[in-house]
């Protein structure tokens, strides 16, 4: 059945142009962090083009790696592996092509309103009204077209990377609503503390209930199947599924913890961070029981690498948060480089190689041909994994240099000069980043569009 299916579909047109669009932001968007980290390291690096300074180029970085890199990678492994699932076509590839142009338009429009200083200034939700539209369209397009794949389908059971890929759709759809509060085109705010409140509500919803859950659907499509090895658990699987969706949605005040909000607030923030422990050690048990012993597997194919490496960081981003929402840690945590760290942990090393494996591991099944080359995307791994490993242990120590600093009451030019050196590490970890963003894109490139590989029957 799966095969017959596999030779009708119509290329897998719309996996490919996400897969494509994917690669493409991330390497704009990594591009755009080292010129932020060389603004960090000198400030009159690259002298006053006001269109690239620091205020500008940080937040085109950071949408860029969200909605240009991870999300659309995510999406790739999605639209490929969620008809595959069910048994059917996917409902309109004309339709996911249409989706991905508009994505692509909607990133130009993106950079551009950012370069040009038009920003709502509210961190993950920097981006115009008129860009927040084009957004939440862009999300219910794909809604329309995942949704009615699961209407059209042949298998019956929802396999758990069905439920994560729906669930972080629609919840998502609607949380960019509400957290770029759409109804007030001008501010794009609330005023007050409310508006932090909503915004931070929306801010770890961007990570909690977006990228986590489209990440896990593609380690629990990848691993099991690169295994060979049936899954651990289903009931493991949905209690893990229900459980992040209880425990994730009430953390975003972790984020202000040293704001004037409610106190009931933050303890229900911080109650659910400490208990995100449940989610994420049900998913990491189920899937790491499923692949027990099965390391040479995973080893041989450079997917399933990629995805199992973002396991293991979902731990490190997951223990590391639920620590740094304790009060007490926050107090020299807060407002420095250690969660800057925390942030490349999660969204790049975790959420972002996810993403990447997912890439590696679809791109032979919708191309029908081996990677243009594996030797390639081997080399990317180790330069990433190496650039963001350092790029994390430096931050953190940067961190926790700040963090002391403002405890004792240091003032913030006697700081400075420590921690340069430390920015320097920084931009070097970065250039190795790059430098893997550029072969993959490549790599990509190459196996997309000017594959000389033997066709795969
Ligand atoms: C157990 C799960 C997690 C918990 C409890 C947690 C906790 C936290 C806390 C407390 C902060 C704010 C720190 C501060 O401002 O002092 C934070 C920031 C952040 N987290 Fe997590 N985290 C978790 C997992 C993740 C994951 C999986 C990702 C990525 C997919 C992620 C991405 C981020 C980002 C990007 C920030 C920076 C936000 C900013 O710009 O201020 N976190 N996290
Ligand atoms: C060449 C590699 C990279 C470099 C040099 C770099 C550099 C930077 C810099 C300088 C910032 C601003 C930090 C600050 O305001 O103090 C930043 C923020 C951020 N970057 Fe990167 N980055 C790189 C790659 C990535 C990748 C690949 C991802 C995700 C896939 C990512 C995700 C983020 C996020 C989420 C933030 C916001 C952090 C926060 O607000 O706490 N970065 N990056």
């Amino acid at each position: 059945m799966a095969e017959s299916i596999e030779h009708t579909e119509t290329n897998h047109l719309a996996a490919k142009a996400f897969a494509f669009t994917s690669a493409l932001w991330f390497a704009f968007a990594t591009s755009f962090g080292m010129i932020a980290a060389g603004y960090l390291i000198a400030p009159d690096f690259l002298g006053n083009i006001e269109y690239i300074q620091f205020g500008r180029a940080r937040p085109i970085h950071v949408n860029l790696v969200l909605f240009g890199f991870v999300t659309p990678g995510l999406l790739a492994a999605a639209l490929y592996y969620t008809p595959r699932l069910l048994g059917t076509h996917l409902y309109s590839q004309q339709l996911g092509v249409v989706t991905a142009v508009l994505w692509n338009i909607m990133l130009v429009i993106s950079v551009i309103s950012l370069a040009m200083g038009f920003s709502q200034g509210r961190e993950y939700a920097e981006l115009p009204w008129a860009v927040d539209i084009m957004i939440a369209v862009l999300f219910v397009m794909i809604i329309i077209n995942l949704f009615m794949t699961v209407r059209q389908r042949q298998e019956q059971i929802l396999y758990v990377s069905i439920w994560y890929t729906c669930a972080a759709l629609v919840l998502t759809a609607v949380g960019y609503c509400l957290g770029n509060v759409i109804w007030k085109p001008d501010s794009g705010a609330l005023l007050g503390i409310p508006d932090a409140i909503l915004l931070w509500f929306y801010g770890h919803n961007i990570f909690g209930l977006l990228l986590t859950p489209l990440a896990l659907g593609v380690a629990y499509y990848v691993l099991p199947l690169a295994t060979r090895s049936p899954l651990y658990s289903h009931t493991l699987s949905l209690i893990g599924f229900w459980s992040l969706i209880v425990v994730y949605t009430h953390v975003g005040t972790h984020h202000l913890l040293q704001v004037p909000v409610p106190t009931w607030l933050k303890v229900i923030s911080i109650v659910d961070s400490v208990a995100m422990v449940i989610p994420v050690m049900v998913f990491l048990i189920n899937i790491w029981y499923t692949v027990r012993g099965k390391l040479g597997d995973i080893h041989a194919n450079i997917g399933a690498k990629f995805v199992f490496t973002g396991t293991i960081m979902y731990f490190f981003a997951n223990f590391q948060g639920s620590f740094m929402a304790l009060p007490q840690v926050q107090r020299i945590t807060h407002f420095n480089n250690w969660v800057v760290g925390h942030a490349h942990i999660g969204v790049f090393a975790f959420a972002g190689i996810t993403a990447l494996g997912g890439l590696y591991f679809v791109l032979p099944k919708i191309t029908k041909k081996p990677l243009y080359s594996r030797y390639l995307a081997d080399l990317q791994y180790w330069l990433i994994l190496i650039g963001v490993s350092v790029m994390a242990v430096d931050l953190t120590i940067v961190g926790l240099i700040q963090g002391n600093a403002w405890y004792n009451g240091e003032t913030i030019y006697r700081v400075l000069p420590e921690i340069h050196l430390y920015y320097v590490i920084r931009a070097s970890a970065g250039l190795f980043i790059l430098a893997g963003a550029y072969l993959g894109l490549y790599n990509i490139v190459r196996t997309l569009f000017f594959n000389p590989g033997a066709a795969k029957e």
